[in-house]
């Protein structure tokens, strides 16, 4: 057991530190927010994660899980301190190190034995290099403090399970105490690990992010051309799946991938490879693609339609993705508007996200358009003369062909996410657009 602290609470630190006190350690989470750090103590979690609120309760009475706002106290006593704060990105694509480095130097300060900062945001290659640094310039003890890199490899809505039952745990590490440290405080996830140098375990997570960000791209680039072509995207995709150099994950065709991650990783990576003066086309090509296919709902309604202006459009989903209530970088945000704007009457629907929504467009009229929140997907259906699927959670699927039919003016759907079966909607009744099928 070993005595950690972890200094953020966002997605990343906190399931880290509920994971690491449920894997025995005794972990303390650091974050500035008083309000927030009040309400964890209570086993009450900021955000929504499945199963997370369970583990949080169950290793606070446990005693092995604590919040604090007291960083000098809770980095001090540390043997690692794990850094999970955001590196959000800036205007020109870079990521934004202002908080790690704060926090960076914070640790430098506070640390009074030998200590492992570990660090779990994604951040450019390099940078645990400038934290080593950064670090040892502001130590005030004379104690030893390493660095050593992290990435985190957890998905929204599934957050727990992929850290308690990851696929890999990568670290890089420069010195032997550092990867025997860390290796140590990982032995009791019983999970395959990989040790790299700082450098190549930066790069993995970037690497990988944006490799799955290529794969959604590419299938969208290749679900356009089907539409020209007369082919399928769901049916090429599940003959593509049987190779297992391919997998058969993240061939979905959609609207393009949103949330904090991707759009995030693809532009850090490619700013990047700018800076030390090489084009990586692979993800220059990744994110037009991706920006473009946000639009593609919006533009076929558009095309089908010619006209918004005072028509009931029902919208199901707002998130990124079902399972979590985050709505950055998501394909609803880049349509709304374009709806709006157009003067539609607009009936939305989602199972945790309108909260969130309405901080961007509040009930009621947007220039020529209206907004009004619905609590179910058939009440947003009523009446309505066209849909747009913009996320395919449970509830939305549940919504049959048949209702489509029954419960809309005109039984027009476009499907951002393919969730339906094109024969099944046309033997309903229900003229059917989706991504790369046919209509
Ligand atoms: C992603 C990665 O999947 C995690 O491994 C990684 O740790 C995380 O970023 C991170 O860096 O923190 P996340 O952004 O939570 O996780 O969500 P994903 O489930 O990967 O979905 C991202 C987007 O891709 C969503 O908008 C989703 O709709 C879209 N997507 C996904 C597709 O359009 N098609 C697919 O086949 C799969």
């Amino acid at each position: 057991m070993k005595n950690l602290a972890v200094a953020g609470t966002g997605y990343v630190g906190l399931v880290t530190g509920v994971c690491m006190a449920e894997n025995g350690h005794n972990v303390t989470c650091v974050d500035i927010d008083e309000q927030k750090v009040k309400t964890m103590r209570d086993g009450i979690s900021p955000i929504y994660e499945v199963g997370l609120e369970e583990l949080m309760r169950k290793n606070i009475e446990a005693g092995r899980l604590h919040f604090t706002m007291d960083y000098s106290s809770a980095y001090k006593e540390a043997d690692a301190v794990f850094i999970g704060v955001g590196t959000p990105e800036k205007e020109d694509g870079s990521a934004n190190l202002q908080y790690v480095e704060t926090v960076a130097k914070q640790i430098a300060e506070s640390v009074a034995k030998d200590c492992l900062i570990v660090i779990k945001s994604t951040v450019p290659i390099g940078t645990n290099d400038k934290i080593a640094e950064l670090i040892n310039k502001s130590l005030v003890n004379d104690v030893k403090v390493e660095v050593a890199s992290n990435p985190e490899f957890l998905a929204q809505g599934s957050a727990v399970k992929d850290t308690l039952e990851a696929a890999r745990i990568v670290i890089g590490t420069e010195s032997e105490w550092a990867e025997n440290l860390l290796t140590e405080i990982y032995a009791p996830f019983n999970l395959p690990i990989v040790s790299v140098n700082r450098r190549s375990a930066e790069m993995v997570k970037y690497a990988s992010n944006d490799f799955l960000a290529l794969k959604i791209s590419y299938m969208n680039d290749i679900a356009n051309l089907c539409e020209l072509v007369g082919a399928d995207i769901q049916d090429v995709a599940e003959g593509m799946s049987y190779d297992d150099r391919i997998g058969s994950k993240f061939l979905n065709a959609g609207i393009g991938y949103g949330g904090s991650c991707f759009p995030k990783d693809t532009s850090a990576l490619e700013y990047l490879a700018r800076q030390y003066g090489y084009d990586l086309r692979t993800m220059q090509a990744t994110i037009k693609i991706n920006s473009e296919q946000k639009l593609k709902l919006y533009e076929k309604a558009k095309q089908r339609l010619e006209t918004f202006e005072g028509i009931k459009v029902a919208v199901l989903g707002l998130t990124f993705k079902p399972g979590t209530d985050d709505l950055r970088e998501a394909p609803s945000l880049a349509n709304v508007p374009l709806l709006l704007e157009q003067g539609a009457d607009i009936y939305a629907y989602d199972p945790i996200g309108v909260d969130n929504f309405k901080q961007f467009y509040s009930e009621g009229s947007h220039g020529q358009g209206n907004i009004t929140y619905v609590d179910s997907p058939e009440d947003a259906l009523k009446g309505a003369a066209a849909c747009l699927i913009f996320t395919e959670w449970g509830e939305i699927k549940a919504v049959t062909p048949n209702q489509y039919k029954d419960l809309m003016q005109t039984p027009l759907v476009f499907d951002g996410r393919n969730i339906y079966n094109v024969q099944e909607m046309a033997d309903n009744g229900v003229e059917y657009h989706s991504i790369g099928r046919p209509v």
